[in-house]
């Protein structure tokens, strides 16, 4: 068997990265509504073997996080999921959390839950092919109230406990705290907020022991608001992402992947690129590579919008996608 730091390391092959194809119920329904698609089960599985049944991915793919209902399912060739990514080389992992809830504490804040029944279900999922899991804690920007530190805090000490039963069950931890995009705050507040978030995190992880060399993070990108009328060059945003990355993650971690947060593909390749090129010019210690959802998926969404005929030019636009992430990370 593999040890778990190799396990972690392999996600990070190079000029490969993975797709975060782990849309809940919810969200997958949202994102299929928005492409004018119903959505039921085999709609939804549909959407999922559009992305896996692409011939040629295992060029650019090291790794796949599922959703729990994919995990059972099998694409139209007839193969699980699991099965079949891992057949191709590539990894399958699945989304552990369960969303986020209310915070008392702080009401416009979330707190991530699903640690109650997650040593059970780790054991089901490794069962089913599983080898690597994530756990995704949102952290929103608003003005000088929000993050609240009781809520960094809380979300902190929620990940230190599911990196740890996950490393007991002999999986690897992608560890996902997400400073969210949407919102009118400036770069500098990004990057402030990212590195106290990361740092936070990162002091609870060692109070609660957990193991730094397999364990993956995977964070957003510096960039100024959404909402706040200015667009980031990609040198602004490698610039501040990997000085807040150099401030709070240790060295010994595995790697770190990022999430694409809304930008739109192109902006998430392009600053990719630039992140990377700082990373490597400023001798940064940790692999980098992409994991994102909607910069890989979107343009074939669009393509798709749920007809059969419309497979391959889907297929296409993805291939596409992920050939300019593998540049990027090169
Ligand atoms: P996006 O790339 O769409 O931000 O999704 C990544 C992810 O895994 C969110 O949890």
């Amino acid at each position: 068997m593999i040890d778990l730091v190799t396990q972690a390391r392999s996600l990070f092959a190079p000029g490969k990265g993975i797709l975060a194809a782990d849309e809940s119920v919810h969200t997958a329904t949202a994102r299929l509504a928005a492409c004018g698609i119903a959505t039921s089960a085999e709609m939804r599985r549909q959407y999922r073997d559009l992305f896996f049944g692409a011939e040629g991915i295992e060029q650019y793919l090291s790794g796949v996080i599922l959703f729990s209902d994919s995990l059972g399912e099998k694409g139209d060739d007839e193969e699980l999921f699991p099965a079949s990514l891992a057949s191709r080389g590539i990894a399958p992992g699945i989304k552990v959390d369960l969303g986020t809830e209310p915070f008392p504490q702080s009401p416009d804040e979330l707190l991530t839950q699903g640690l109650l029944d997650l040593p059970e279900r780790l054991v089901a999922y490794k069962a089913q092919g599983a080898t690597f899991t994530k756990w995704r804690a949102v952290v929103r920007i608003d003005g000088d109230q929000l993050p609240s530190s009781i809520a960094l805090h809380e979300n902190a000490k929620r990940l230190a406990n599911y990196a740890k039963a996950v490393q007991s069950a002999g999986l690897v931890p992608i560890l996902e705290p997400e400073v969210l995009y949407e919102g009118k705050h400036s770069r500098q507040k990004s990057r402030a907020v990212l590195t106290e978030t990361l740092s936070v995190l990162f002091a609870i992880l060692d109070e609660h022991a957990v193991d730094r060399a397999s364990l993956i993070l995977k964070t957003s990108m510096v960039l100024s608001g959404k909402e706040s009328g200015k667009r980031d060059t990609p040198e602004e945003v490698a610039a501040n992402t990997v000085a807040a990355l150099r401030e709070s993650v240790p060295s010994q971690i595995a790697g770190i992947v990022f999430l694409s947060g809304g930008q739109t593909p192109d902006q998430a390749a392009d600053n990719l690129a630039a992140i990377t090129k700082e990373a490597h010019a400023t001798g940064a210690p940790w692999p980098l590579t992409f994991s994102y959802a909607r910069a890989l998926q979107e343009d074939a969404l669009a393509a798709w919008q749920g007809k059969a005929e419309n497979v391959p030019a889907a297929r296409a636009a993805f291939l596409s996608r992920l050939s300019a992430a593998s540049a990027a990370v090169r």
